[in-house]
């Protein structure tokens, strides 16, 4: 197939546009580079061993959008382009809907107007919110905490209310869990602007020395040892899922929903255990006050995806360690800044 990826520079997007390529598709990237490089694209080059076309186009730029739609006229589009700190939606909310509502709608219509009618798109375990019950099922009530969340539900109700319109639509609502790891080549990987949001980056740059030390948001939540528990995935397991969601498309119209997660829950000292053994070197952390919107506990149920999808992840928590360390440590500033365009 040929396929636009939107948001293909950054980092889900750069190892799904590598699994992609391998996969035998052809693909171009739509990408502002607002949060990401251009480097990681010529890494994906590399590791494929293919050209992919680059357009750095604004999705707010509505012409330039259906420019790209028109020159490369793709058979489906996996849509990862969006701002995605929590923290930063609540403070400029308007951004935020509008980067990633507004940004998505002009997507669509340029897509409608091509004749595109596939699309997988990364939606977030953030739209359910804090839920009762474990694990997570597909049908749990959906309660986002934050504007970032609630961009990703919008999102997804845009997408029912037009499949509902025009059934020949072909839908992927992707719920990621906590995407982590790197590809096993340490070519490409997370690279954050400023300090991390996220623990796995943060405790590798702390193991590499650009951080003295973690701050743990808490030991005094209801989980096993008190420290957050997040279902990680790894994001070559979640690449593979993209793969796995385009070949359920071919042979389904409509929209479907799927969590992406390993079923499987570790908390915050279990990782920094865990990264401890991979990377060998040791993470300072002090217990620090719990963070403003966290919730205690979140793991998937991925029985729908792997019943439906026939996908499942495969990568362990030792692999997701040692994958992200690798890349910390040969890129130890994230990708080099870009010079040549
Ligand atoms: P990322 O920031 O590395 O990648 C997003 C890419 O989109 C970047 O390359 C950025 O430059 C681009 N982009 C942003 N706004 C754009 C615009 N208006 N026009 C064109 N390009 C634009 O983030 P990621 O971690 O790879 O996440 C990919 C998607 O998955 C996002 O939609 C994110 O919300 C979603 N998601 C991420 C996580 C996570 O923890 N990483 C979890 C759940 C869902
Ligand atoms: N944590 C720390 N210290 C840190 C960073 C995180 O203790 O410096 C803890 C958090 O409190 C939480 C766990 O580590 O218990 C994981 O936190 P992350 O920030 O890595 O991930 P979140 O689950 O908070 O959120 C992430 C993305 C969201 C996405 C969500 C579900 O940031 O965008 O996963 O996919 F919606």
């Amino acid at each position: 197939m040929k396929l636009l990826i939107t948001g293909g520079a950054g980092y889900i997007g750069s190892h799904t546009c590598v699994v992609l390529l391998e996969a035998g598709h052809d693909i171009a990237i739509l990408d502002d580079l607002s949060n990401s490089s251009r480097e990681a694209v010529r890494r994906v080059e590399e590791l494929a061993g293919k050209a992919v076309a680059f357009h750095q186009v604004d999705l707010l730029d509505e012409q330039a959008v259906r420019n790209v739609m028109a020159i490369e006229q793709p058979d489906g589009v996996i849509h990862f382009a969006g701002r995605k700190a929590v923290g930063e939606s609540v403070e400029q909310p308007l951004l935020y809907y509008r980067n990633n509502v507004t940004g998505t709608l002009n997507l669509l219509q340029a897509m409608q107007d091509y004749n595109v009618r596939t699309l997988v798109f990364s939606s977030s375990a953030t739209v359910y919110g804090e839920p009762d019950t474990f694990p997570i099922t597909e049908d749990a009530p959906l309660n986002p905490a934050n504007p970032y969340g609630r961009t990703k539900l919008m999102i997804e109700r845009i997408c029912i209310d037009l499949v509902a319109a025009d059934p020949s639509w072909r839908v992927s609502l992707l719920r990621y869990f906590n995407p982590v790891g790197a590809h096993l080549s340490g070519r490409i990987g997370e690279a954050p602007d400023g300090p991390p949001n996220n623990l796995l980056p943060f405790i590798a740059q702390v193991a590499v020395g650009r951080r003295e030390e973690l701050s743990v948001f808490g030991d005094d939540w209801p989980t096993p040892d008190g420290t957050g528990v997040r279902d990680y995935i790894h994001v070559m397991d979640l690449a593979d899922g993209h793969a796995a969601a385009l070949n359920f498309l071919a042979d389904n119209t409509g929209l479907h929903i799927h969590s992406l997660g390993t079923g499987r829950g570790y908390s915050v000292l279990e990782v920094i255990a865990a990264f401890e053994s991979a990377s060998g070197r040791r993470i300072a952390y002090r217990i620090a006050s719990r963070r403003a919107g966290d919730i205690p506990t979140s793991w998937a149920d991925p029985g729908k995806a792997r019943r439906e999808l026939g996908w499942q992840a495969t990568r362990n928590l030792d692999a997701m360690c040692a994958d992200a360390w690798r890349w910390q440590l040969q890129n130890p500033q994230g990708y080099p800044k870009d010079t040549s365009g």
